[in-house]
């Protein structure tokens, strides 16, 4: 791993899942945690894409995480990054850089520029309102080939997220899996951010279609199980105690 990358991850917080910028400086949650960035690294290796997509850059951890692996393929893999605010990214100056191609834009205003682009996999950690992530989805699953997979990063702490997973479990051309993963804000009792591993089996059978009513649906409430983990065909459901700890959403963005 580049240099860059490894100073980086010297600045996370494994008590909290942030980094830490300076000694006793406030966590940042923006980016994925390492273990998550080493997950998509992992699923990289695994499933061997050419062309992946991703939305929601921030300083490009998890982005350089999937460009180092689709370097380590060997195949001129690229992935490409969209993100509408200007910032110097992790993989610029190092080898990585080759394999990355960043859109600043809205996820939702560069959906036409990338028309008749097919991706082998989607990595989805943008904006986690429903509105948001089901454009997303309904913009970018077509692009995606059959038997390719879309990754996602917070969908048990964020409801709106997590309503979108529960659309993707209850459709019958997906398989899908939601994990914990170890932030914890340095709260135990709070939910964790979350994986979803989601492989579209099929390109036809249903349509993705967004639910007016939940348009504006964010954390939702941080009380209840999380969204991703209800409704009648849940899965992978924790211990109702482990719940009835949750306590007050923390100002996070990831
Ligand atoms: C949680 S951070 C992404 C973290 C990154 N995946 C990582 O792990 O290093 C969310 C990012 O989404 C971006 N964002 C917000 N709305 C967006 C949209 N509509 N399209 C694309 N990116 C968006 C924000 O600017 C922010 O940088």
């Amino acid at each position: 791993m580049p240099a860059k990358i490894r100073r980086f991850e010297k600045t996370y917080d494994p008590a909290t899942g942030g980094y830490r910028g300076r000694l006793r400086s406030k966590p940042d949650f923006g980016s994925v945690e390492i273990e998550v960035g080493r997950l998509w690294y992992a699923m990289v290796m695994l499933l061997r894409p050419v062309r992946v997509l991703e939305t929601g850059t921030y300083w490009g951890y998890s982005t350089s995480m999937i460009a180092a692996g689709l370097r380590d393929l060997g195949q001129d893999g690229i992935v490409t990054s969209i993100d509408p605010a200007e910032s110097s990214h992790l993989w610029e100056g190092t080898a990585l850089a080759r394999h990355v191609r960043w859109i600043c834009a809205r996820s939702q205003d560069a959906a036409p520029t990338l028309k008749g682009t097919t991706f082998d996999m989607l990595v989805l950690d943008s904006d986690h309102h429903y509105r948001t992530i089901m454009e997303e989805l309904i913009a970018f699953e077509p692009l995606l080939k059959p038997g390719g997979v879309i990754l996602m990063h917070d969908t048990l702490f964020f409801d709106g997220v997590g309503a979108a997973v529960r659309q993707l479990r209850e459709n019958p051309r997906f398989e899908v899996v939601t994990l914990d993963s170890p932030r914890t804000h340095g709260n135990p009792g709070w939910r964790s951010p979350g994986v979803t591993i989601c492989r579209k089996l099929k390109r036809k059978g249903g349509a993705l279609r967004f639910d007016e009513s939940l348009a504006d649906l964010f954390v939702g409430d941080p009380k209840m199980p999380a969204l991703a983990r209800r409704g009648k065909r849940a899965v992978n459901t924790m211990p109702a105690s482990r719940h009835s700890e949750t306590r007050a959403a923390p100002q996070s963005k990831g």
